[in-house]
């Protein structure tokens, strides 16, 4: 698949060192060194993203036959542990576990069932200035309160693709909720994304510090820029998908291994000439739908105010919520 080089002049992604993997692909059956390493710059780093990927796919990215590759994932299945079902109980207990981080405003809290909730992505969709970034600035600031007053005592990574990251902005909304600003921003570990590319593999760097930082909160401003700058093309949909739709499932994963929300926000442009299909939708369609737990869509009011929608929830009615921007961050 043939990448297109974004629009905006982009530095070359730095060198990155190679991830670390509990089990190595290398110990399957019918995986030499070349396939492994084939497999890994394709996005296989672990035994379940290969257990449970298309046969085609698995050929393509190892430039292998298809038996050949059906066998790898049987082989992948057998050592991964696929097939084990959970029941009702132990699903609810793992929801009780459930994390919820405030938004500073508990209109917006109480549309989202309680703030933004861990192992799940929220989605907040919007036009321009409609407040995406400052509520991810407002959120990475909050995970870090105790549990119980609107925070998971958390750290934050942030991966920041349009450079709108502005650590003023977490001193200023530091400040106004009582944190010291100085460490307020030590708990916000924030990357710059080059490319669609570079934005997947900080995901893979977030599972590594999240082994010695606590983690509970990966905000991604945003999810969909670089993947539809890179994908212009009509014949380039169905690959930029594929790929929003891998990244998403590794989001997820980040959120469900350690207990973490994932917050992504997602432009949508009232522009027709620049979007495919609707132009009133969110990019990334029936993908981001389908991954995303939670759709919040952004619009103004009259100044400082917005309102948000909350949409296609399988668990909270449909609502809306006003909300303000101000200096000190999202109040009521
Ligand atoms: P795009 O990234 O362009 O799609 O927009 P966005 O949805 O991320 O908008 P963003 O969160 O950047 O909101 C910008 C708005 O936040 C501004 O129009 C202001 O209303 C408000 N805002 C940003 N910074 C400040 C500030 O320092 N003080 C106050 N009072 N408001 C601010
Ligand atoms: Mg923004």
């Amino acid at each position: 698949m043939v990448q297109k080089s974004a629009t905006r002049a982009s530095p070359p992604a730095p060198a990155e060192e190679p991830p670390k993997h509990e089990v190595a692909l290398e110990d399957l059956a019918g995986v030499g060194a070349t396939t492994a390493d084939k497999l890994r710059e394709a996005g296989y780093t672990d035994l379940m993203e290969l257990a449970t990927a298309s046969p085609g796919d698995v050929a393509e990215a190892a430039e292998i036959g298809a038996a050949a590759a059906q066998k790898i994932i049987a082989e992948a299945r057998r050592l991964a542990d696929v097939g084990s079902f959970e029941n009702g109980t132990v699903l609810l207990e793992r929801r009780k576990k459930l994390g919820r981080i405030s938004a500073s405003s508990s209109a917006l809290d109480e549309l989202l069932g309680g703030g933004i909730e861990t192992m799940a992505i929220t989605e907040f969709a919007g036009e321009f200035g409609t407040g995406k970034t400052q509520i991810a600035h407002q959120v990475a600031v909050n995970v870090q309160l105790p549990v119980g007053q609107g925070g998971l005592a958390g750290e934050t990574v942030y991966i920041d693709t349009e450079s709108t990251f502005r650590p003023e902005r977490v001193v200023d909304m530091a400040k106004a909720t009582g944190l010291e600003p100085g460490p307020a921003l030590e708990k916000i570990h924030i990357a710059r994304a080059y490319n669609s590319n570079h934005q997947m593999l900080l995901v893979q760097k977030a599972q590594e510090l999240a082994r010695t930082r606590p983690i509970r909160l990966i905000v991604v401003d945003s999810l969909t820029a670089h993947f539809r700058s890179e994908y212009m093309g009509r014949g380039e949909l169905a690959p930029r998908q594929q790929l929003l739709n891998k990244h998403l499932h590794e989001l997820l994963k980040f959120g469900d291994t350690y207990n973490a929300a994932i917050l992504v926000t997602n432009q949508v442009s009232s522009r027709p000439d620049i979007l495919f299909g609707d132009p009133t939708r969110p990019i990334g369609g029936n993908i981001v739908a389908h991954a995303a737990t939670y759709r919040v869509y952004l619009r103004k009011s009259k100044p400082p105010k917005r309102i948000a929608r909350l949409i296609d929830s399988p668990n909270l009615p449909e609502g809306e919520a006003v909300f303000s921007l101000t200096a000190d961050g999202i109040r009521e």
